[in-house]
């Protein structure tokens, strides 16, 4: 098991805990969720869903909190040691983990027809989710209504994670680790740390987007490029090290979370454009570090497409992505975080990015130049130009080749550099 950052260990001793559960295979991780929780010092009461015993034993998880797990509302015994009441009010945080898509409707509509739908509606503490089901449910238009309902609702979304599910299928709805979950709450009460020097008093929140998208051809085949996450994930790293409160919307990678960021997935451009939008405004500073597809094919064949005798072209139809940075640039002033792209160049990297920089109504560009060997895509180096307006203009500085963590301090501290004075409110 990962050992704790320090800082998590302070956040989080003392804290009192209410961990949902329901009926996921996932369920068993929350085992480990419990261990991590109590390593920190954090007193954790468990609330299982009916379903959920059937993944995982309340007496697992009793052994594991030292508590005992409470599984129904309508129990005289348990009710006469801490009513639900005094339980939902008991607790600093709600998490979640695993959520069903059925325990998310039913959250999004307010029932209270079990013993943790019950305590969700009664508790005014901060609530956590971590969604968990197979890849079709997670996609379904009506748990993307649900939980876009939630979000607003004020609960914060945990993953889910894409990769293979234990029902055979592959793609996103997979439960984030209980790592990530766990650093997710944990941020969630870590005091803001001072940035570097004297750049900030209060941690500044940075909302970074990184890796591919995926856009689906049909159900096996998609619409992809190299992006590896790697520039994107350094990003995140050193700005959770500089004492950064980091929110990290990734595309499909093959990459640890990075110690103290929140980390949420997405497969395509559209649910990016959606994460993006929706915490943007919350955010001093965006990173578009993301390789993001332009374009999208205009419907998913809903079976594989067939290759045919007589067929020897295909002709795909494809439509524009929304552009994610331009849409964030054009926020209004009270909305808008100091926004910095990138640009993949393959030749006259200065001019072409300095046209994107206009063109996006961007504050920063960082230029790359991704026709140059063992740089760019892919790569754990990489070299880049950044540009910036400022009042005589726009000025640049040259980064030779070096390590993208390398890279990404100089990025970060540039960024922070330029970053206008936060009004109280503005930084969280
Ligand atoms: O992930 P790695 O393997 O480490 O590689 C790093 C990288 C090469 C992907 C990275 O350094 C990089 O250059 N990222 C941006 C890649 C890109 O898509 O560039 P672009 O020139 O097409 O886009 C310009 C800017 O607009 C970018 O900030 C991009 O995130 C953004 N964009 C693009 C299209 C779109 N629909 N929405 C966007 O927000």
């Amino acid at each position: 098991m990962a050992s704790l950052p320090l800082s998590s260990l302070s956040s989080l001793t003392g804290k009192r805990l209410l961990l949902g559960v329901s009926a996921g295979i996932a369920a068993y991780k929350s085992a480990l969720l419990v261990r991590l929780f109590k390593q920190a010092g954090c007193e954790v009461r468990v609330v299982m869903t009916e379903g959920a015993q059937a993944f995982i034993t309340p007496l697992t998880l009793q052994a594991l909190s030292g508590e005992p797990v409470r599984t129904s509302l309508l129990d005289p015994e348990a009710e006469a040691g801490m009513g639900h009441i005094e339980l939902a009010r008991w607790a600093d945080a709600v998490v979640i983990a695993p959520a069903t898509a059925d325990l998310i409707a039913r959250l999004v509509h307010g029932m209270a027809d079990d013993l943790l739908t019950t305590l969700c509606l009664a508790s005014e503490a901060p609530k956590l989710i971590a969604p968990a089901m197979n890849q079709a449910m997670w996609r379904h238009p009506a748990t993307q209504r649900n939980v876009a309902q939630l979000a607003s609702d004020s609960w914060q979304l945990i993953g889910p994670a894409a990769g293979d599910q234990a029902c055979g299928d592959v793609g996103p709805g997979r439960m984030s680790e209980p790592e990530e979950i766990f650093n997710a709450l944990a941020q969630h009460f870590s005091p803001p740390v001072k940035a570097s020097g004297e750049i900030s008093s209060r941690a500044p929140h940075i909302v970074i987007t990184a890796g591919p998208t995926r856009e689906a051809l049909d159900p096996v085949r998609y619409l992809s490029n190299h992006s590896s996450g790697k520039m994107g994930y350094a990003l995140a790293a050193e700005a959770a090290a500089q004492g950064a409160r980091v929110t990290l919307i990734s595309g499909p990678v093959n990459l640890p979370t990075p110690q103290g960021v929140a980390r949420i997935d997405v497969e395509t451009a559209l649910q990016m454009h959606q994460e993006a939008l929706r915490l943007a405004p919350q955010a001093a500073l965006f990173i578009g570090c993301a390789a993001v597809a332009d374009y999208r094919a205009e419907s998913a064949a809903v079976h594989k497409i067939k290759k045919t005798d007589d067929n020897d072209t295909l002709t795909l139809t494809l439509i524009k992505n929304p552009d994610i940075i331009a849409e964030v640039a054009a926020l209004p002033n009270s909305q808008r975080p100091f926004v910095v792209g990138f640009a993949a160049e393959t030749q006259d990297v200065p001019r072409y990015a300095n046209d994107k920089l206009q063109r996006k109504g961007l504050d920063m560009i960082v230029a790359n130049d991704v026709s140059q060997q063992g740089l760019g895509f892919g790569s754990d180096d990489n070299a880049a130009l950044l540009l910036w307006r400022a009042t005589s203009g726009t000025e640049q500085l040259a980064a030779p080749p070096q390590t993208k963590k390398a890279l990404a301090t100089l990025i970060i501290r540039q960024a922070l550099t330029l970053l206008p004075p936060q009004p109280s409110g503005a930084l969280s």
